[in-house]
């Protein structure tokens, strides 16, 4: 299928994804409640940039076609988890997400813990099954690896915790950085390494590209958030305008100053696009998803 535009691709991108992850969560169907609070927070909401980034890096190596939505649905479901604990009243007690209650306020705090718990292990079982034809065991296996590291203790996860000891507390550029990094670019980066495994024989260059360009825009993508937060409003955002300031989180803008943060983001985004430029037309995807990573209204 051919993309013109950034529009196009992206809800291409969504439909298919949402597709599976509904599908994948009514076949799994245990306590109804459950179900309906993973589907309520997994399925039809978000922007589904990470899935787009899974598509649009398997198009950039020559990658089409159904053994990908598994791998898109499993990143989003992770995403969609680490987003009903970080809404949490233990972390940032933020009571609207996706322009609807968040899901402990729409069900209660223990059904929204173990969505979350639960939206995790979907995510290992989708992509653990996705071995077929396309996708080698031992491309398998190292997607699961890259996963399970991106969202752990050493990646998103400590990212989190990071954020949560940052709040109040003064740290230094490099720090922030690192914690943005962690908390936002680490399911990012993998993202776009999961779509690269899908191509069986991607050489080591090609990937290392296609890494740095995945670690400039988790960084931007988090960098975006951050000036959005104080920029837009609650209506265009669907989750509460202003949150980091009452939370007193560490920011970009509270760090570096709004005008710094803004020169920042068109750096790391001009960083991005020189990384894929050597795929040409293939990779045409991933240029728009840089573009809208920093400019995106919401
Ligand atoms: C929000 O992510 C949380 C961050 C990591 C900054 P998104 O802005 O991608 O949220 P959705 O998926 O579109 O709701
Ligand atoms: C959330 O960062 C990152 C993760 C969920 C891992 P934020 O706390 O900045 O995300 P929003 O602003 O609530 O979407
Ligand atoms: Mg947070
Ligand atoms: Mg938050
Ligand atoms: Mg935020």
């Amino acid at each position: 299928m051919n993309f013109d535009s950034l529009e196009g691709f992206l809800s291409h991108s969504k439909s298919r994804v949402d597709q599976y992850l509904n599908t994948a969560i009514n076949q799994r169907r245990a306590s109804g409640v459950l179900s309906q609070a993973m589907a309520y927070s997994a399925v039809k909401g978000g922007k589904r940039v990470r899935a787009a980034l899974v598509y649009g890096t398997a198009r950039a190596c020559g990658v089409d076609g159904a053994a990908l939505d598994p791998l898109a649905a499993a990143v989003e479901a992770i995403h969609a988890y680490s987003l009903i604990h970080d809404d949490l009243p233990a972390m940032d007690d933020d009571a609207l997400r996706r322009g609807k209650p968040s899901c402990h306020v729409a069900f209660d705090e223990a059904t929204a813990i173990l969505a979350g718990d639960a939206l995790q292990a979907l995510a290992f079982e989708l992509l653990a099954s996705a071995q077929g034809p396309q996708i080698s065991a031992e491309k398998c296996l190292a997607m699961v690896v890259c996963l399970a590291q991106a969202s752990g203790a050493k990646g998103m996860v400590a990212g989190q915790m990071l954020d949560m000891a940052a709040e109040h507390d003064a740290v230094n550029l490099a720090q922030l950085e690192h914690l943005h990094c962690l908390k936002t670019g680490a399911l990012i980066e993998a993202s776009v390494e999961i779509g690269a495994l899908s191509q069986g024989d991607i050489s080591t260059h090609q990937i290392d590209k296609l890494r740095s360009y995945a670690q400039v825009i988790g960084l931007a993508f988090q960098v975006k958030d951050d000036i959005l937060d104080i920029e837009s409003d609650t209506q265009t955002l669907g989750k509460t305008q202003g949150s980091d300031v009452i939370n007193d989180k560490s920011t970009y803008p509270a760090l570096m100053g709004m005008t710094a943060a803004k020169v920042r983001l068109v750096d790391l985004h001009q960083q991005a696009t020189e990384s894929v430029t050597e795929f040409g037309a293939a990779a045409e995807p991933l240029v728009w998803l840089a573009d809208f990573i920093v400019t995106r209204k919401h």
